[in-house]
């Protein structure tokens, strides 16, 4: 089966023999390789071929679920909901040839807590553990909340009971690191695999080369095909150079998934053969901008509310690769595809999407700043560049100056719009961003952008406004803590609608990806839960 969108909530081209190299191409380095500091999903998506984790993402093309990996069965829950337990399965090896075993899952875990070492990923644990005042290992103790009552038990204790906890321990900071192996902030130039393929080399922002674990077994694996006998990636090729080279064959996909550009857009669209090789899966993304309340004059509610006003959705939504193919218009934030969407509008930008001009300008009055001010936009090279643009455009109507700031893409989060002191000397009061759910719930979506508790001054922070709202954070608390979906649902629509007023995330498309796929790879779908190619289903045609 193949075909426009054959890959999407389905399987194309099911099968394929094992053997063969499987090439792939990104336009930036991965954001760390190691499993406790990486939040682009492509990088999750390429670590599950090299790691174990102990919970894993489904591989069902249609709707995400969570099944076990190292583990044997979902976690146990006794206790009224504060401890969850998990029986990790016997004889896995890392490619050292060392067993895993539960305390390598419970070493990883207290990586999560060294932040000042190991910023970049996920955070959730931090807050839910009971671990006192835990830092992590390299303060030489042990976290409470964590234990290994055998080498194939492992026991957490959290602070307050939290339903999703297996869709954690999906992360990839819970792959297994043995603690003699780590070199902390150098981990990530070298982690040790238990999963399929193993590091032959890495170069940095250069090349990626993955061969056959052999210590990897097949038979302990409920979840990985891992067809191919090599993987390659090629880091840091231009985004336009790289769409010609990927429909010339070159490459099998775009590891990044960040979908293709406009030029090689129309190409492909026009193209019957190659519309054949083409997904458009809608990703559960919302692409958005982000207003620093930390880069004035935007602590200030009505200059943030200038922006939203001034902003040309036509323009942006075109820059994100037309309507349809790149998406739909986002007015709210929660994505179509939770029960919470609403669809409100708060801040109407006109019939033709082109701004409300009036509203902006009378926003620059109230806030004292009636000609205008300067500020800078963070963006990344490709469509988000081209978001920035269109933005920087619109908001010139009303003597708004943005000047866009093109910053590195793979550090963008860790050390870029992502870090609370970069946001402040390069003075970012606006950012080009994107968020999809970390796993997919209200909760998954939303808190990590604007509960202030999640506010990470190390870097890797999501919540770039550093919004820290009590009333947000006492209406999170309050629906994670309600056991009824239609009262919950409830409380999230009047969280983002707490945060809609406060102007702070300018939502801009509900996402659309075009992704392109090389005739001969097959078993390849959408993961439903990221939007990209998993990457340990697929093979290649012989
Ligand atoms: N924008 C980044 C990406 O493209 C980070 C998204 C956060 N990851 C997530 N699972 N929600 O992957």
């Amino acid at each position: 089966m193949s075909g426009w969108n054959a890959a999407v909530a389905a399987l194309a081209n099911p099968g394929g023999a094992p053997g063969g190299r499987l090439r792939m191409v990104a336009s930036a380095d991965v954001d760390s390789l190691d499993p406790a500091r990486t939040y682009y999903v492509w990088s999750w998506l390429l670590q599950r071929t090299m790691h174990r984790t102990l919970m894993a993402f489904g591989t069902d093309p249609v709707s995400p679920t969570v099944v076990p990996d190292l583990a044997i069965g979902p976690g146990e829950v006794s206790d009224s909901g504060l401890t969850w337990t998990y029986r990790i399965r016997e004889g896995v090896r890392f490619e050292n040839g060392e067993e895993v075993r539960a305390q390598d899952v419970a070493y990883a875990v207290e990586r999560v807590f060294a932040q000042e070492t190991l910023a970049g990923g996920p955070t959730y644990l931090l807050d839910l553990l009971d671990h006192g005042d835990y830092r992590g290992p390299y303060r030489g103790q042990r976290c409470r909340a964590v234990d290994c009552p055998d080498d194939h038990t492992l026991r957490f204790r959290l602070r307050r009971p939290f339903a999703d906890f297996d869709f954690l321990m999906a992360q990839p900071n819970t792959a297994p690191v043995p603690a003699r192996f780590d070199t902390r902030g150098d981990y990530e130039k070298a982690p040790v695999c238990s999963g399929p393929y193993r590091i032959r080399s890495y170069e940095a922002g250069r090349s990626l080369h993955l061969v056959r674990n052999p210590l990897w077994n097949r038979g302990d694996d409920p979840l990985r095909t891992a067809l191919p006998d090599e993987m390659a990636v090629t880091f840091g090729v231009d985004v336009d150079d790289l769409d010609r080279r990927l429909i010339a064959g070159e490459f099998h996909i775009d590891v990044e998934g960040r979908g293709i550009q406009h030029a090689a857009r129309d190409a492909i669209l026009a193209d019957p053969v190659l519309r054949a090789c083409a997904d458009n899966p809608a990703t559960g993304f919302l692409q958005y901008i982000t207003v620093q309340t930390a880069v004035p004059p935007f602590d200030d509610l009505h200059a943030r509310r200038a922006v939203f006003y001034a902003a040309d959705k036509a323009a942006l939504l075109e820059a994100r690769g037309g309507s349809g193919v790149g998406g739909s218009l986002a007015t709210s934030l929660i994505p179509p595809t939770l029960p919470s969407h609403t669809g409100s509008d708060r801040y109407p930008c006109g019939a033709d999407l082109r701004g409300d001009l009036p509203a902006a300008r009378a926003e620059l009055a109230a806030a004292g700043v009636p000609d205008g001010f300067e500020t800078v936009i963070a963006t990344q090279p490709g469509k988000f560049e081209l978001v920035a643009r269109a933005l920087s455009e619109a908001v010139a109507r009303v003597g708004i100056k943005a000047r866009v700031e093109v910053l590195d893409t793979a550090s963008y989060y860790r050390s870029g719009l992502g870090h609370p002191d970069t946001v402040r000397a390069l003075g970012l009061g606006l950012g080009v961003t994107d968020w999809g759910a970390d796993y997919p719930t209200e909760y998954g979506f939303l808190a990590p952008l604007v509960d202030g508790r999640q506010i990470k001054r190390g870097g890797g922070n999501f919540n770039f406004s550093e919004l820290d709202d009590p009333l947000v954070r006492r209406l999170v608390d309050e629906a994670q803590a309600l056991a009824d979906p239609s009262a919950r649902r409830g409380l999230w629509q009047r969280i983002e609608d707490t945060v809609m007023e406060r102007a702070v995330i300018l939502p801009m498309a509900h996402d659309r990806t075009l992704h392109y796929r090389h005739p001969d790879v097959t078993n390849v779908y959408v993961h439903p839960a990221f939007g990209l190619y998993d990457i340990q289903a697929m093979g290649l045609a012989r």
